[in-house]
């Protein structure tokens, strides 16, 4: 019998693993924790200003709120070489602060220090309830607006987002800004999985994106501009120069500075389709 590893539906044998290891290293053949990518003092120095008095999320957004929810999805930050690994996570990191920025043009230490300053949505608009939706209904009386670091929104987002992580998304979609570790988990959950007929922002960070027709003819080429697609394309792209979409860039260029990689092409969506 020979001794296997497993990868999918792949039976690799053992030896071949091992020279793959040697070939690759073991740390990128076997992955390892995201603390070895992201340590809390690199973490310290992203965020700069998250729990400053002025910041609503002051003391929510904890580096180890961030290690804990990552152990719950093992292919964030372990795909692919070192680099693709970190500019995923720069980018899922320049996302997130976008979502939650408290920055301003000439905020102390520049716009782009000013992430995970807030945990939820500032006088939302509305309860965010897609009544049409009957598989993840609406509670009553409950919001469903912008809440921890990706601003999760919608009843159709907390319902599957709740399941997959699990906490009651519709009966309790408060707890994302109440729960450090859920809250993480909620943008974690939304950048890993893909809800058709979108890609993940995972599979685009790492390069495993497949466009379709309809993604090739409405100009959805693989960048981090895809992935502001992702998360917001129906505001923000297709709609040539965007403060938002610039904002999110902003950040990226920071990070991506400051984990030593470089961004890649297609940074923004301006002649994107949105899905
Ligand atoms: C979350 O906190 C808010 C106030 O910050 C409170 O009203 C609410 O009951 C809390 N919800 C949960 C589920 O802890
Ligand atoms: C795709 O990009 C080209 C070049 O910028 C532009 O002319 C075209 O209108 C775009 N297509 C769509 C569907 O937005
Ligand atoms: C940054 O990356 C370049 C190219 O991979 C490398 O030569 C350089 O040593 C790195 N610098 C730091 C500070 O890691």
């Amino acid at each position: 019998m020979v001794t296997s590893i497993f990868y999918g539906s792949i039976s690799v044998p053992l030896y071949l693993f091992l020279s793959i290891s040697l070939i690759l290293g073991p740390k990128q053949a076997l992955g390892f924790p995201i603390s070895y990518l992201v340590p809390e003092k690199l973490y310290n120095s992203i965020f700069l200003h998250k729990d400053d008095s002025a910041c609503p999320a002051k003391g929510f957004y904890t580096y180890s709120s961030f290690i804990n929810a990552a152990r719950s999805f093992p292919d964030f930050g372990k795909d692919g070489t070192i680099s693709t690994r970190k500019k995923e996570v720069a980018a899922f990191l320049a996302q997130i602060s976008h979502e939650t920025t408290g920055g301003w043009a000439t905020a102390p230490d520049g716009p782009y220090a000013w992430g995970l300053c807030f945990k939820e949505e500032v006088s939302a608009q509305s309860n965010y309830c897609d009544s049409t939706n009957k598989e993840w209904p609406c509670s009553p009386g409950k919001s469903y607006k912008g809440r921890g670091p990706i601003q999760i929104s919608w009843n159709y987002n907390y319902g599957p987002a709740g399941k997959a992580i699990g906490f009651d998304g519709l009966t309790n979609p408060e707890v994302v800004a109440n729960n450090s570790d859920i809250a993480f988990k909620t943008a974690l959950w939304f950048w890993m999985t893909p809800q058709e007929p979108k890609p993940s922002c995972h599979a685009v960070m790492v390069g495993k994106y497949k466009p379709t027709p309809a993604d090739l003819a409405a100009n959805r080429t693989s960048g981090f501009g895809l992935v502001t697609n992702i998360i917001n394309g129906g505001l923000e792209c297709g709609k040539g120069d965007d403060n938002r979409v610039n904002d999110r860039i902003g950040y990226f260029k920071r990070y991506a500075e400051i984990f030593n990689v470089t961004t890649g092409p297609n940074l923004d969506c301006s002649n994107q389709k949105s899905f």
